[in-house]
């Protein structure tokens, strides 16, 4: 069988290990392994896939990034880019495993609908993918952001100082949220909890009245501007967040002009950007992506297509690709109260 395999949208630390869990069984099984280049780009232009061989793999689990590239490649610019696909995938290939995100999925269910055999592998530091607990690269990117406050934390602590952390995560404050739990934050400010500036300002004047003078906030990049007194995006205010690139409206440089502007406070502020992506996957998401993968790799070669492995708890399901092709995953009011518990 010639079992294809592409990474595509951002990259996030745990890929190699996704791939090398599909490889390592497809040789043990006699099957062949055809990497495809930069995501969906390598199917929609000439044909990139070249066949790997468990020398390819060997070494990866822990290395970041993805050995195949990966692409943010808009499948429908130029036209008929889905239809190049549905056709690469019948010459070339006898199945896909196409790992990736929301948009990813999103095709690869257009793929699967339209009869083309595909499985999807959940992957996005965001985390918010529906239907999965857990999504390959989350975990290396909550533990940086922690690490990263545990060192702004001593230097914060040193200079009496406001230290706002911007984090990534597009439209949910997954990352903002579990890093800001993780690393110990003072506040953490996400798009799924509004918080005005006024109320931002009367949090920080508070802590320094009767707990702390310094503090550490987290805001996470998909906050909208409006509610922390600027002006958002007109793409963003009509209740999407489109091709724009988040981290480009600042917002952690914005609240922190505004703290300044109130006075009092010293301010510094930190965007982790794509730190949060880059190096070695921790322990937890080369575990995961290699179990995820490993299922992937048993639907294949079931002939089971359509579907995508999730977690839920502490086990993998095999689940329809329906499941996260609409809606997004946001991070629960009880869950968002257990961080405010420590402000
Ligand atoms: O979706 C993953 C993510 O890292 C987001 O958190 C962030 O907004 C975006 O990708 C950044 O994308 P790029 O690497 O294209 O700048």
């Amino acid at each position: 069988m010639r079992i294809g395999v592409l990474t595509a949208g951002g990259d996030a630390p745990g890929l190699n290990a996704a791939i090398r869990s599909i490889g390592i069984m497809a040789f043990r099984d006699g099957h062949e392994l055809i990497g495809i280049e930069n995501g969906w780009a390598g199917l929609a232009n000439d044909f990139a896939g070249r066949d790997l061989t468990p020398n390819d793999l060997s070494g990866i689990v822990g290395q970041g990034g993805t050995l195949l590239g990966t692409a943010r490649y808009d499948l429908d610019s130029p036209e008929g880019g889905r239809l190049h696909v549905l056709k690469a995938i019948d010459e070339h290939l006898d199945v896909l495993v196409a790992i990736g995100g929301d948009g990813t999925q999103r095709i690869s269910y257009w793929l699967a609908e339209c009869g083309a055999p595909v499985v999807g592998v959940p992957k996005t530091l965001d985390n918010d993918l529906i239907g999965t607990d857990y999504c390959i690269g989350f975990d290396t990117a909550v533990s940086i952001v922690a690490e990263s406050l545990d060192r702004l934390y001593t230097t914060a602590a040193s200079h009496h100082r406001v230290m706002i952390v911007e984090t990534m995560g597009r439209a949910t404050g997954w990352v903002a949220a579990m890093g800001g739990l993780a690393g110990g934050a003072d506040l953490i400010v996400i798009p799924e909890f509004p918080m005005t500036m006024d109320e931002i300002i009367a949090h920080l004047v508070k802590r320094r009245t009767s707990r702390s003078a310094f503090s550490i906030v987290v805001v996470a990049e998909g906050i909208n501007l409006g509610t922390v007194g600027g002006v958002e995006s007109s793409e963003i205010t009509s209740g999407g967040i489109g091709g724009v690139r988040l981290a480009t409206r600042g917002v952690g440089h914005f609240v922190a002009s505004k703290i300044d502007e109130y006075g009092g406070f010293e301010v510094r502020t930190t965007v982790l950007g794509h730190l949060q992506r880059g190096g070695s996957p921790t322990a937890y998401d080369r575990i995961w992506a290699t179990r995820v993968g490993a299922c992937a790799y048993d639907a294949v070669v079931a002939g089971k297509y359509g579907v995508i492995p999730l977690v839920r708890g502490n086990d993998v399901t095999l689940e329809p690709l329906s499941t996260v092709a609409t809606g997004q995953r946001h991070v629960p009011r009880e869950l968002y109260e257990l961080c405010s518990a420590f402000f």
